[in-house]
């Protein structure tokens, strides 16, 4: 949709305006809406609401996607185009990342209807828990349980940072542990998924356009990284004693940077580090980091990862430390749909093919259904923080091609 087109008004703004409040972090900044939390909880609601307003019931799956359909004709639930994304957030993430998918999805729904389509098949709405991974470390866990890119056995015993298991945060949020796992009934049914999302780096700055057509996401994995020392006193021990992890940790991190940079088009970040016991005057006894590596070539970020995992225990081995690497999850490069996304190309005349760094539910879900994805530009350029941001315009016309792409899916 050219920049200079008179764009209707659509919900989205005020759907979004309507859960800005909603896991703010007073400490951080930005929103923290860790899966089953209370703040996810409350945008459930806010969602349930929202699409009981427009006389839609919502289903949770066995998996936890909550799912609801546009069905007017009451045809069989097959070859279904969904839509949708996820509500749950970073740490201190911005208002966009997730929400700006599900609230354009409310509103793609209302301008079809507005518009008076007639729906040669079902529309589905679904909202995925734990997009991010923030809570239980596997990013994408509702569609990689979907697809059995997880079983549920590994997933059920993934922790959080207080030890709670997904087991036991899933039962409270009212699921039945047991019965999650792969769904091929309800894969089958679904003809075509596209997620809309805002824009996570400087693409759509840069081509100057308010929309895009996701081409391909950039493979990406999560690597745990546990050094093990001996924890003991900042004053009594003399450096010549120590087997201190902290000092590893350093090292590694600078190894991710220098590894990094020697194979070009890999980014690699250190996130999160956790020291055990924690104490200003304490050697630690254990260091935790986490590694989040990236490359176009999974051939390349393997190697990436086994290079600094060799740097590692170089500094592991100096220090008198031990060191552990354990892969949390590892997501191949890939490639939309061609006929799905050659489609969405059509029905956004002018509109970008962008890559993306970022990993989405409709990534996973492409290895078994037609999937694609339309991003919003986000005018900072930055994500995963306060300052993600996207125009209210530039929403509108998010959801109007949302409702496009979808018009032509579901009519032609
Ligand atoms: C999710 O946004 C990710 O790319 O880590
Ligand atoms: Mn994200
Ligand atoms: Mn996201």
């Amino acid at each position: 949709m050219p920049e200079t087109a008179t764009v209707p008004r659509t919900a989205t703004a005020s759907l979004l305006a309507a859960i800005a409040d909603t896991g703010r972090d007073p400490i951080r900044g930005g929103y923290t809406r860790p899966v089953f939390s209370s703040a996810e909880r409350d945008l459930v609601q806010w969602y349930l609401a929202e699409l009981d307003r427009r006389g839609l019931t919502a289903t949770t799956d066995r998996n936890g996607i909550i799912w609801a359909w546009w069905n007017p004709h009451g045809r069989p639930l097959l070859d279904a185009v969904v839509t949708g994304s996820h509500l749950d957030s970073v740490p201190g993430g911005g208002a966009f990342d997730g929400p700006l998918g599900v609230a354009s999805a409310l509103g793609a729904l209302d301008l079809l209807r507005e518009r008076g389509i007639d729906p040669a098949r079902p529309l589905g709405l679904a909202v995925f828990p734990e997009e991010e991974g923030s809570r239980f470390g596997v990013a994408c866990l509702g569609s990689r349980l979907m697809t059995g890119a997880i079983s549920a056995p590994q997933a059920l015993r993934l922790t959080d940072a207080d030890g709670v298991t997904f087991a036991d945060a899933a039962r409270r949020a009212g699921l039945d542990p047991a019965a999650m796992g792969r769904d091929d009934d309800l894969l089958g049914r679904i003809g075509a998924f596209v997620e809309l999302h805002v824009e996570q780096g400087r693409g759509l700055i840069d081509l100057d356009f308010p929309v895009a057509v996701g081409a391909s996401i950039l493979g990406h994995g999560r690597w745990r990284v546990t050094v093990r020392g001996q924890g003991n006193h900042a004053g009594t021990t003399l450096l010549a004693d120590r087997h201190d992890p902290m000092l590893v940790a350093a090292q590694v991190v600078v190894a991710v940077r220098d590894s990094a940079a020697a194979h070009p088009g890999t980014r690699a970040t250190v996130g999160r580090l956790q020291p055990t016991p924690g104490g200003t005057n304490v050697i630690a006894s254990r260091v935790e980091l986490w590694l989040d590596v990236r490359h176009p070539d999974d051939d390349v970020t393997a190697t990436v990862v086994a290079d600094i995992t060799r740097r590692a225990a170089v500094a592991a081995a100096a220090e008198g430390c031990e060191l552990q690497v354990v892969p949390e999850s590892v997501s191949p490069t890939v490639s939309f749909h061609a006929g799905l996304t050659d489609r969405l190309v059509r029905s956004l005349p002018g509109a970008p093919r962008l890559d993306t760094g970022a990993g989405h539910d409709a990534g996973v879900l492409a290895a078994h259904v037609p999937s694609a994805m339309v991003f919003v530009r986000n005018p900072t350029g930055v994500s995963h923080s306060p300052e993600e941001h996207v125009e209210d315009a530039d929403a509108d016309r998010g959801a109007v091609a949302l409702a496009d792409a979808l018009a032509g899916l579901l009519t032609g």
